[in-house]
């Protein structure tokens, strides 16, 4: 076999924030780590090769992306989401979170208003408000375990002053791969109110048999027009620690400003392993990323018939999208700092406490299923005895 996901690779010591910080985050070394969103699986062979046959040339000096960095993420968007983008619309960044920032600081002024939609990614809250921009939340709705925007609280939201909304397509924490429909609803309001669509689809490769990613941009040309869409090849290949991403803007102007703003940093150039993955990466992944999805799905259906079977009390949220899972713990009777805790001291394992992704996360823990399926059933076995003693 190729390529073996069932293989335990020690991460310890390799300053390894997953397996490393554990003390620092958690209290405790002890508990099996499933929290930040990387995965324990090797980057695989064809990116090694790629990083190899760099080295072995041993001139480190300054470098810049070539065509083919270009025209390998325009080749795996058509080829992977059928999205058809020009090469001169992708920008190099050094990872998504900064593209974030950037934007803020780009298509918005302090004391404008973004608006983001919770439970979401904590560095969503960080990309508006340590720039001084107001941050407005417009909390996803949850029903019978099913979470969607809430596009009429969103249309009442809106003030003259905002001037941008992030969202993240997939939806992490919450599992969603949005719809054709629900997107052009988000793109309709954004164009009627002259918003900026920031689409984080750093999640979109991850997006599970039975489901498709939409890139909101492919929708039309006007939606494309008012959008910005960042993608990266780091949580799809394991390459994090590269930090590479890509900025998508077909809009002239709108991409004139973004990479000003990347060129007054001085930070365009990346780094040349990072380069040579992305493009290693999106030109050779295919084949790995099925396998890698087919595994991703057995251990996600393996924790929702274990939750159905052993652990009532959790209700998982099937995720469509991306390798954690939205565990619905309310009915354990605990919510925050409390909930934290009892995965930690009683179940000793380490995930992330569900209010830490803003409202609506309160009750809920996310689980990070990119590791070996022992790994999982051990942590599952875990949880399992811990809730028993509470019963
Ligand atoms: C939605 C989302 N955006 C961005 C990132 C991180 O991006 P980067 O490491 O490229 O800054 C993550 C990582 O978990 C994420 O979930």
């Amino acid at each position: 076999m190729r390529w073996d996901f069932d293989e335990e690779v020690s991460r310890e010591g390799t300053g390894c924030v997953k397996y490393d910080l554990r003390k620092q985050v958690f209290g405790t070394g002890d508990v099996l780590p499933m929290w930040v969103a990387d995965m324990d699986f090797k980057t695989p062979d064809f990116i090694i090769s790629a990083i190899e046959k760099r080295l072995k040339h041993e001139v480190m000096g300054y470098s810049f992306q070539p065509p083919e960095y270009f025209s390998s993420v325009s080749a795996w968007l058509r080829l992977r989401h059928e999205w058809k983008i020009e090469d001169e619309w992708v920008t190099f960044c050094p990872g998504v979170v900064p593209a974030l920032n950037l934007c803020t600081l780009a298509f918005t002024r302090p004391g404008d208003s973004v608006i983001i939609q919770p439970p979401v990614y904590t560095p969503f809250f960080s990309a508006v408000e340590n720039h001084g921009r107001n941050l407005i939340l417009n909390q996803l709705k949850e029903s019978d375990g099913k979470w969607t925007m809430d596009l009429d609280s969103l249309a009442a939201s809106i003030t003259p002053s905002t001037r941008m909304i992030i969202i993240s397509n997939p939806h992490n924490p919450v599992g969603r791969s949005w719809k054709q429909d629900e997107l052009t609803g988000l793109a309709n309001i954004c164009i009627k109110n002259d918003i900026l669509l920031l689409s984080d689809e750093i999640h979109s490769d991850l997006v599970l048999p039975g489901y498709t990613h939409t890139p909101v941009a492919k929708l039309s040309e006007k939606i494309a027009e008012i959008t910005v869409t960042c993608i990266a090849p780091s949580k799809t290949f394991n390459l994090a620690g590269l930090s590479t991403s890509s900025v998508i803007i077909s809009n002239p102007v709108l991409r004139k400003y973004f990479k000003s703003k990347v060129d007054h940093l001085q930070i365009g150039n990346g780094n040349i392993f990072g380069t040579v993955a992305s493009i290693a990466a999106y030109s050779e992944g295919f084949e790995w990323l099925d396998k890698l999805l087919e595994y991703l799905n057995r251990n996600t259906a393996f924790v929702v018939d274990y939750c159905r079977n052993f652990i009532p009390e959790i209700i998982p949220v099937k995720p469509e999208a991306t390798y954690m899972i939205w565990l619905d713990c309310r009915k354990l009777g605990m919510t925050g700092k409390k909930l934290g805790e009892f995965f930690v001291k009683k179940a000793l394992v380490g995930l992330n406490e569900g209010s830490s992704f803003g409202p609506g996360g309160e009750g809920f823990m996310r689980m990070n299923l990119a590791t070996t399926n022992k790994k999982v059933i051990r942590a599952m076995e875990s949880i399992r005895r811990a809730v028993e003693t509470i019963r």
